[in-house]
């Protein structure tokens, strides 16, 4: 029987729980199509962090190179380690050293849920940067508690990191409605942005059945509360597309509702799938997080897996959950009651 190896990691907060939900979704539909999937449980986390010093072994990412996909629920927890601790120890290492540089994140309304704007029919696909950018951690301070004192946090932009993202967009443009939105701020941010414009002006030849549309971020913002209907891939760098995804979650309804997918394209190492969402210190233990975003997340993953036919049979569950009204607004069902939902939808199916 076909089987694929998947590393989960909980983490914090709502992760363990949410993970949960999701891959019981998986188990299910992995037996309605006739493969497995193996699970191996990290516990890598604050916890860890708190017996150990490490958010994971010296030895994590070479441990995790052998599976197939890995599955993430969510890390951070600021009341006991920093943020710039917990991140930079766990997830943010495991995205650069896999160099799953394309991080994918939809954006659309499921039946029967409500979003705060008044279009209902949009359909974007965010493709952010995933490992330079505004995120590559160089930097540092100068005259340290001094009344001098300065910080310093350096974008780098590599032609190869740009290029390899931008050419990511405008082939998910082709495979879709043909139209890239790529975005920069290349008005007031000399350097690299007008090198990220640049290179979409090249590689805008190379793809000349696309059309491509340069915004800057603020407009982006904007547009994308006002005219959502109006985009459709839209491509940016690791921090413009960090905040942009949680616009995009806000549109669809919510956090609980928004996945995404961490992709190796050259596929040397494995790809990692989680919620847009974090550990959401404020519900966890309530048993209300919303699990869709994850179970979302496992659909993209059995897709990548290359099971396509249980992916769709997820989504179709996700979506006959919904549409009946169950996990579509924040708080109004269980964790349970909506991995339940979607695990009936499935054994009907
Ligand atoms: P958050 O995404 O955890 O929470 C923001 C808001 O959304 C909260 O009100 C929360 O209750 C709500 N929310 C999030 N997920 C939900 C779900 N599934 N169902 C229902 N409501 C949900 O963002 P935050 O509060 O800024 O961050 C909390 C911690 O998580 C921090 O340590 C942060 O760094 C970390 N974080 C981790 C990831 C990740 O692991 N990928 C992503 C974002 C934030
Ligand atoms: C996300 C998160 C992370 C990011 C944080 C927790 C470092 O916000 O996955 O969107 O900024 O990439
Ligand atoms: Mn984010």
């Amino acid at each position: 029987m076909r089987s694929h190896r998947i590393a989960l990691i909980p983490g914090d907060g709502i992760g363990p729980n949410v993970v949960e939900a999701a891959f019981k979704v998986g188990e299910a539909v992995a037996a309605k199509e006739g493969f497995t999937l193996e699970p191996t449980y990290f516990p890598w986390s604050c916890e860890f962090y708190a017996e150990t010093g490490a958010m994971m072994p010296e030895d994590g990412i070479e441990t995790l190179r052998g599976f197939d996909a890995i599955l993430l629920g969510a890390v951070g927890w600021p009341a006991s380690v920093p943020d710039s601790v917990s991140l930079h120890g766990l997830l943010l290492p495991i995205r650069k050293a896999f160099v799953q540089y394309a991080n994918v994140r939809p954006h659309r309304l499921l039946p029967g849920v409500e979003g705060p704007l008044k279009a209902e029919s949009f359909d974007i696909l965010c493709i952010r940067e995933n490992t330079e950018g505004e995120y590559s951690g160089a930097g540092g301070r100068v005259h340290q508690g001094g009344r001098d004192e300065v910080a310093v946090e350096t974008a780098i932009f590599t032609r190869t990191g740009v290029e390899r993202i931008l050419r990511y967009g405008f082939e998910q443009a082709r495979l879709r409605s043909g139209r890239l939105a790529s975005v920069t701020k290349s008005n007031a941010q000399k350097h690299s942005m007008v090198f990220w414009d640049e290179i979409t002006r090249e590689l805008a030849e190379e793809y000349s059945d696309v059309e491509v549309t340069s915004y800057h971020i603020d407009a982006m913002a904007a547009r994308m509360v006002m005219a959502p209907q109006s985009l459709d891939v839209v491509v940016a760098s690791n921090l413009f597309g960090d905040i942009l995804t949680d616009l995009g979650a806000a549109i669809q309804g919510g956090l609980g509702f928004a996945a995404s997918a961490n992709i190796d394209p050259t596929r040397s190492g494995p790809s990692m799938f989680e919620p847009v969402h974090g550990s959401a210190p404020d519900i966890a233990d309530k048993g209300i997080a919303n699990p869709l975003a994850t179970i979302w997340s496992l659909a993209m993953m059995l897709d990548h897996l290359g099971e396509g036919e249980a992916s769709a049979r997820v989504m179709r569950a996700m979506e006959a959950a919904t549409r009946g009204g169950i996990g579509v607004r924040p708080g109004s069902d269980t964790t349970g009651a909506i991995a339940d939902a979607v695990l009936n939808a499935i054994e009907r199916d």
